[in-house]
């Protein structure tokens, strides 16, 4: 190959790598809710575009960005002769945060591709001032524009990105702000085709614009490090430590990092590295559990930026057969949950939706919640936080993923850096879940491990666990896989009395497992009409599903003695197209013990009893 064409083609390759990290999302700021934020939250225009003609052009080569008919372009026509086959207006409006099935019928199946537009005026408070644009979530992939230029896109449809917004395109009056947004299924995606949840798409999380000095706190991380066995509820000189890092910083930089009500004040100067270790001695500090959720303001600063968040200092390791909070066993009365407002079939998305929520988790006794089966809204961990609720949150990497493709492994890496990145500071969270009952097989314990080794050298302060498979035979059920020799827990979900026998077939059930370490039955569940009355061998009546868990409740109690958590499938029916019984699913599944109106049904009482029982006896 002569010279010149080599040349070339590096040039071409570098222009490529150039295009691709700089349209990619860039990490995105921590904690926004504690910045100064400018909302583009509610209505946006959109056009329904299934064949994506906003984005190719006839012969299905993507447009130019001038194209006029691309519709990341305003679509409003430069005069009377303009040829504009597209256009936005207020007679098609969606809200935002919000999925797009819940919002009008013609949207309740729809994958596909939807394109949004926000026209917004915006004065920088200084020149020299930097901006960006947060989005919380965009399922399933987002393409961004502004005023007609593209900054980037995402792919992935339950974590933040942000985009920096260069001067040159950011205007004082009429931005338009154009999103592409498909929420079409790929096998090679994450989560795959095969899922047992409504494909909500659209802008589903908050959307804002955020103003940064030049230099400004762009993450960190502080935590509780000490032993567990010099833990006390309120500890003296307890010792934590963490990073700040620092977007447009030199070495040298001054951080601060206070906590008032302590009183104490620490100053570090910015290393070399992209983030600056410190650690601090705190006279005295009240740890946060779920017994007593206390969180201290803590404020991160540099010269002319200041972040601040609400931070709860608890340790959570295993130790054996238990899970220890704060040096002392803990037993995770749990329950799982999706991220859904059954009685509007909708996506959560707000503070309410998460106090209505974990509220009703609350009523039944609880002290965890397994966000399944994908990272939640900021809001729910946030809540979490403050009533002290334990939660297991997880990446989608569920059932049959592509687990033999390289680029399915960097995606769900991608996902799980995106997860702990935004979530690390949080309290509540107390285990991080690489996916959901993945099929064994080499390829696909080969590639979970590689999960787990990311997600432990990601945050080290963590437990790390996933959903394994269980190994039936008849009435010996064994916890065997390979998985498990890896994770710091080991959690199986098991369905014995609905998709196996009746409840009576817990009674000879028995249980082991080869791995000494802490057990959680990560789910359990059977189906109810909410208000269908009959006997307890009648399959979706509330009598059948009290009759299952009162089996299984007595089943738990005949564990083996690593058993050290609980969370049925599930709080609430949540939406799913997999689940068409005429009669008594229509849509939903129906294994919550709250129905999609709200309603507790029978069922909901014995495991709050089993839970009054537990917390009364306080086995540890
Ligand atoms: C599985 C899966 C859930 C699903 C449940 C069910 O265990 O993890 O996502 O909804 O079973 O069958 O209802």
């Amino acid at each position: 190959m002569d010279f010149n064409k080599h040349l070339f083609l590096q040039l071409a390759l570098i222009l490529l790598l150039f295009q691709t990290f700089t349209l990619r999302a860039q990490d995105f700021m921590t904690n926004v809710h504690g910045r100064e934020t400018f909302s583009l939250n509610g209505k946006w225009q959109y056009i329904i575009d299934p064949y994506e003609t906003g984005f190719y052009d006839y012969r299905f080569k993507e447009k130019g960005e001038k194209d006029p008919g691309a519709y990341w372009n305003s679509g409003i026509p430069k005069d009377k002769t303009a040829m504009v086959e597209h256009g936005y207006d207020d007679q098609n409006t969606l809200m935002v945060p919000g999925d797009w099935n819940s919002q009008d019928d013609q949207f309740l199946y729809y994958e596909g591709t939807v394109w949004y537009k926000k026209s917004f005026d915006y004065q920088k408070k200084s020149p020299s001032n930097r901006v960006f644009v947060y989005f919380g979530a965009i399922n399933y992939q987002a393409e961004v524009y502004l005023n007609g230029k593209k900054l980037g896109s995402h792919v992935g449809g339950f974590s933040p990105f942000q985009f920096e917004i260069a001067p040159s395109i950011l205007k004082e009056k009429g931005n338009y702000l154009i999103v592409k947004v498909d929420n079409k299924r790929y096998k090679d995606a994450v989560p795959t085709v095969n899922t047992d949840w409504w494909n909500y798409g659209g802008i589903t999380r908050d959307v804002m614009l955020i103003e940064t000095p030049p230099i400004f706190v762009d993450d960190y991380f502080i935590h509780l490090d000490m032993p567990s066995s010099e833990l006390q509820a309120v500890t003296k000189n307890a010792k934590v430590s963490g990073w700040v890092q620092l977007n447009g910083a030199k070495q040298g930089e001054t951080i601060t990092i206070k906590i008032p009500e302590l009183k104490v004040k620490k100053e570090i100067k910015k290393t070399a590295a992209l983030r600056t270790p410190f650690s601090m001695t705190l006279p005295k500090a009240e740890l946060w559990s779920d017994t007593n959720p206390k969180r201290y303001e803590v404020v991160f600063s540099t010269a002319n930026n200041e972040v601040r968040d609400q931070i709860g200092f608890r340790k959570i390791e295993v130790s054996g057969k238990d899970i220890l909070l704060n040096g002392k066993p803990v037993f995770l009365r749990g329950i799982c949950m999706h991220e859904e407002v059954p009685t509007e079939a909708r996506r959560a998305h707000s503070q309410e939706d998460a106090l209505q929520l974990l509220g009703w988790a609350q009523e039944l006794n609880c002290n965890f919640v397994r966000l399944a089966h994908y990272p939640h809204n900021e809001q729910i961990i946030r809540t979490a936080d403050s009533l002290g609720l334990l939660l297991w949150s997880e990446i989608p990497v569920y059932w049959t993923i592509d687990f033999e493709n390289p680029a399915v492994l960097n995606k769900a890496k991608y996902q799980l850096r995106e997860m702990i990145a935004r979530d690390r500071n949080r309290s509540s969270i107390i285990i991080w879940s690489v996916g959901n009952e993945t099929p064994v097989s080499p390829a696909r314990t080969e590639f979970m491990i590689s999960l787990v080794k990311e997600a432990k050298s990601l945050d080290a302060t963590r437990l790390i666990s996933a959903a394994l498979e269980v190994h039936y035979n008849r009435d010996m059920n064994t916890i065997d896989d390979p998985l498990g020799a890896h994770t710091d827990i080991v959690s199986v979900n098991e369905y014995l009395g609905w998709y196996v026998g009746l409840p009576s077939y817990c009674r000879t059930a028995q249980w082991k497992t080869i791995y000494d370490k802490p057990l959680i039955i990560s789910e359990t569940g059977a189906g109810a009409k909410e208000g269908f009355h009959a006997d307890s061998l009648t399959r979706w009546s509330e009598e059948y599903q009290e009759w299952f868990y009162q089996e299984q409740v007595d089943m738990m109690k005949r564990m083996p003695d690593n058993y050290t958590g609980f969370t049925p499938w599930i709080l609430v029916d949540f939406r799913s197209p997999k689940r068409n019984n005429p009669i008594y699913q229509e849509g939903w599944n129906r294994k919550g013990l709250i129905g999609d109106d709200g309603k507790k049904k029978k069922a909901f009482y014995i495991l709050e009893e089993y839970y009054e029982e537990i917390e009364k006896e306080n086995k540890y």
